[in-house]
């Protein structure tokens, strides 16, 4: 069998969309956030180095299948269409979708709420899954989460459906906008190796039992979570 090539380099390659805080963002340079702390104890225990490919999040799937990069770490939802395509680890977190709408808007309470209105998403979420299975709802997609939020702010989008985490990051003081009490639709992350890359998934799956077990999870989730 040909060794995949997380196990011939000294390093190992996340592939991320760092454009989801808490889970990955922007510190000027770096890419920070709690899926990086879990990457980081993924690589230390396989004593190899880590290197951050950050691209967009619809093309995560394929450049791991290319072997551009060797796992996916990015807040990414387990369904039934990735895990035709890739392998995933175990469930590291539970997620919710959210709505997030302007300040003074009290039209839109639930999800039901977002039939007849423009709707921004991140493209290939499984936020846009949602809005786009939902008859009578204008989905407009974009390539990263906050650009969704700008222009709801600008009033050309009516709200935002992205997962619950993030959205509480993206109205963090801003005074226009606020995120519903109505969250919808129940998620749980995983890291996604190539189907039959079981060194690495062996690795990953570890690394997420000892971060519990050793409360490393638990102090990443106090660095980077909100409350
Ligand atoms: N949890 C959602 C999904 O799996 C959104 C993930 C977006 N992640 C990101 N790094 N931008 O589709």
């Amino acid at each position: 069998a040909s060794a995949s090539p997380s196990e011939e380099k000294n390093y190992i390659v996340m592939g991320t969309n760092a454009e989801f805080e808490p889970f990955e963002y922007r510190e000027g340079s770096e890419v920070v956030g709690f899926d990086v702390e879990i990457a980081k104890a993924v690589a230390a225990k396989m004593g190899k180095e880590l290197k951050i490919e950050d691209m967009e999040f619809n093309s995560l799937i394929v450049a791991l299948n290319n072997k551009q990069i060797d796992f996916i770490a990015a807040g990414m939802s387990v369904n039934p269409e990735r895990e035709a395509q890739v392998d995933f680890s175990d469930k590291y977190f539970k997620s919710k979708q959210a709505i997030i709408v302007k300040a003074d808007n009290n039209e839109i309470q639930t999800a039901d709420d977002l039939v007849g209105k423009k709707v921004g998403v991140q493209l290939g979420t499984t936020g846009d899954l949602f809005v786009s299975m939902t008859e009578g709802i204008e989905v407009i997609s974009f390539d990263k989460g906050p650009l969704a939020v700008m222009d709801l702010k600008a009033g050309k989008v009516d709200a935002v459906v992205i997962d619950a985490e993030p959205a509480k990051k993206l109205v963090e003081g801003q005074s226009d906008v606020k995120v519903i009490e109505a969250p919808f639709v129940e998620e749980e992350y995983a890291i996604a190796v190539r189907k039959g890359d079981t060194e690495l998934l062996t690795a990953i799956n570890e690394t997420i039992k000892e971060m519990k077990e050793n409360g490393e999870y638990d102090k990443a989730l106090a660095t980077y979570f909100t409350e």
